[in-house]
């Protein structure tokens, strides 16, 4: 039995800020058969700018949404509306070259442009504001690549700068700056995007997932309760569903966690993300009449989840040790898709596809990278040319760096499945309250978790993407697929793909 506990829970609310703070909405359910010009699945900021550009473009679009709006990575984010990526230009220059390099920068550049007029002209009340970004080195050898990182992106045209003037409570050894940047409430943004998509023959739906897209004149999305047929479908659930595009192996999920401490200082007209690991992301808010400061990282591949409990607490202690937090209110985590080769997937879901189109692969920097991807493919449904949709092709050839790369990631994936399929042997011992186990038992692997109550919740331990063994997580009390990154409720319901369907029930070992 592999059992882990949540019974020594770190601090603070198991809830994101944003999610606490935002209101919810309140769309209705797909019920029947409805014809539009563009479906688009997912309601995250990719999925819903993109229908907002289609919608204005003069486009019926349909926002098919599997939870409320927003409520997904977008509503677990960080915060930064930024083109200053950590040292990503570097890396970026060499393996693409600084012409794809450039234009990674603009089109993050005229993402963050574009959110700031649409929260200008929509009028949508989401914290927007503008600040500083920073990519901080404590080392001797950071400081040297976040001076190349300065020098390479000003020369790519970017507005940066070398700095030792860094704001930061602790000392640094300088920083590469960007200005301009902005931050945001991106679950509020997000809310804002859909009351705009919604009406005038366009609509958003809550509560209804995706099921199987098919491709075709029209299109069509199956639902539960109803389907979509449409001229062109985007598929913007973060990673494709099921296997679409095979994008579970081009681009792998990387988890990380962020604490939000309360302080009694104003927020700072800057944000932060150390070039050093372990890497530390900070961000300064203010929301529900207190002021927080959000500290993020402990990023780790799916596969190698370890003690999510320790992840947060090294944060906490980060929080208050070196950026003065008192209390931590509120902790979670969510994940993102790494693409192979540094570069989002945008475009055609396959060489083959026709009408089917697919945004993934953001990197952890979707705010920007999303919105620049929804963009391309408003351009590309409205048949105006769009300069960056080359660079982010999905379905570009892989160059040879990123092939090496792919067999890598995807032994570390094998790794994990054989993890799973050996884990121990069954010991249907009693779990402690809030404990979590796969067992097994009679051949099969059966997901078992103790509720702060005593009650047991039994669901098949089989990740219903392609079959790998979940694991417990204790701090989130999620079930992980350590695979590809499918995560589940304790009552096996999906919270995040590439899965879309939930953990069946199972009879207790
Ligand atoms: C810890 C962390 C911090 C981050 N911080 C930043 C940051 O500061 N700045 C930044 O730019 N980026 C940041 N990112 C990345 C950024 O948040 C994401 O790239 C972005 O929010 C992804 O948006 P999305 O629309 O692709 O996905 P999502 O917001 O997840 O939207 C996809 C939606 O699709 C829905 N869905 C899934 N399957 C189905 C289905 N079958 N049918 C219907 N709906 C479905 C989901 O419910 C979800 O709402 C961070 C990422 C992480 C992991
Ligand atoms: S996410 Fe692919 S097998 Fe679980």
């Amino acid at each position: 039995m592999n059992a882990a506990s949540n019974s020594e829970r770190p601090e603070g609310e198991p809830v994101s800020l944003w999610v606490a703070t935002a209101g919810s909405t309140d769309f209705p359910v797909l019920d029947g058969d409805i014809d539009v010009d563009v479906a688009v699945i997912g309601g995250g900021i990719a999925g819903l700018t993109a229908a907002l550009g289609l919608k204005r473009a003069g486009h019926t679009v349909a926002v098919i949404e599997a939870a409320r709006v927003g409520t997904g990575v977008t509503g677990h984010t960080t915060g930064k509306v930024t083109s200053l990526h950590r040292l990503t230009y570097t890396g970026l220059a060499r393996n693409h070259g600084n012409n794809n390099a450039r234009t990674y920068g603009q089109a993050n550049q005229d993402a963050i442009e574009h959110v700031a007029q649409i929260v200008a002209q929509e009028g949508i009340d989401c914290d927007f504001r503008r600040v500083a970004n920073y990519t901080y080195a404590e080392s001797d050898d950071a400081l040297e690549r976040v001076r190349a990182e300065a020098a390479l992106t000003a020369r790519l045209g970017l507005p940066a700068a070398f700095t030792t003037e860094v704001p930061l409570p602790f000392p640094v050894k300088g920083a590469v700056r960007f200005d301009g940047q902005g931050q945001i409430h991106a679950l509020k943004y997000v809310q804002g995007l859909a009351r705009a998509v919604n009406g005038e023959g366009s609509f958003v739906f809550e509560g209804t997932r995706a099921q199987r897209v098919r491709d075709g004149s029209p299109g069509v999305v199956d639902t539960e309760r109803g389907t979509v047929r449409a001229r062109d479908i985007i598929v913007a659930t973060n990673v494709p569903f099921g296997g679409q595009g095979l994008f579970y192996l081009r681009s792998h999920p990387h988890r990380s966690y962020i604490v939000a401490g309360r302080v009694d200082t104003p927020p700072m007209d800057a944000t932060f993300i150390s070039a050093d690991e372990p890497m530390r992301s900070i961000l300064t808010v203010s929301g529900g009449g207190s002021s927080y400061v959000l500290s993020g990282g402990e990023g780790h591949r799916m596969s190698e989840s370890g003690d999510t409990a320790g992840r947060y607490r090294r944060l906490a202690a980060f929080a208050h040790d070196r950026l003065g937090v008192g209390e931590i209110a509120y902790r979670w985590s969510t994940q993102d898709g790494i693409p192979l080769d540094g570069l989002p997937y945008v475009g055609l879901m396959s060489p083959t596809s026709k009408h089917v189109y697919v945004i993934t692969g953001l990197r952890k920097w979707g705010l920007t990278n999303g919105t620049a991807a929804a963009l391309i493919l408003t351009d590309t449904l409205t048949g105006r040319e769009n300069r960056w949709a080359s660079v982010f092709n999905s379905n570009r050839l892989t160059p040879v760096a990123s092939a090496g790369r792919f067999i890598r990631e995807n032994l570390k994936t094998m790794s994990a499945v054989l993890a799973g399929k050996l884990s121990g042997p069954p010991s249907p011992a009693a779990l402690a309250p809030g404990e979590g186990a796969v067992i097994k038992a009679g051949g099969k692997s059966t997901a078992v978790y103790k509720d702060d109550d005593g009650q047991v919740h039994a669901v098949s331990a089989v990740c219903t993407h392609l079959g790998c063994t979940v694991g417990f997580n204790s701090a989130d009390v999620t079930w992980d697929c350590p695979c590809h990154g499918s995560r589940y409720a304790t009552d096996g319901t999906v919270i995040q793909g590439p899965a879309s369907k939930n953990l069946p029930p199972a009879p207790q070992p």
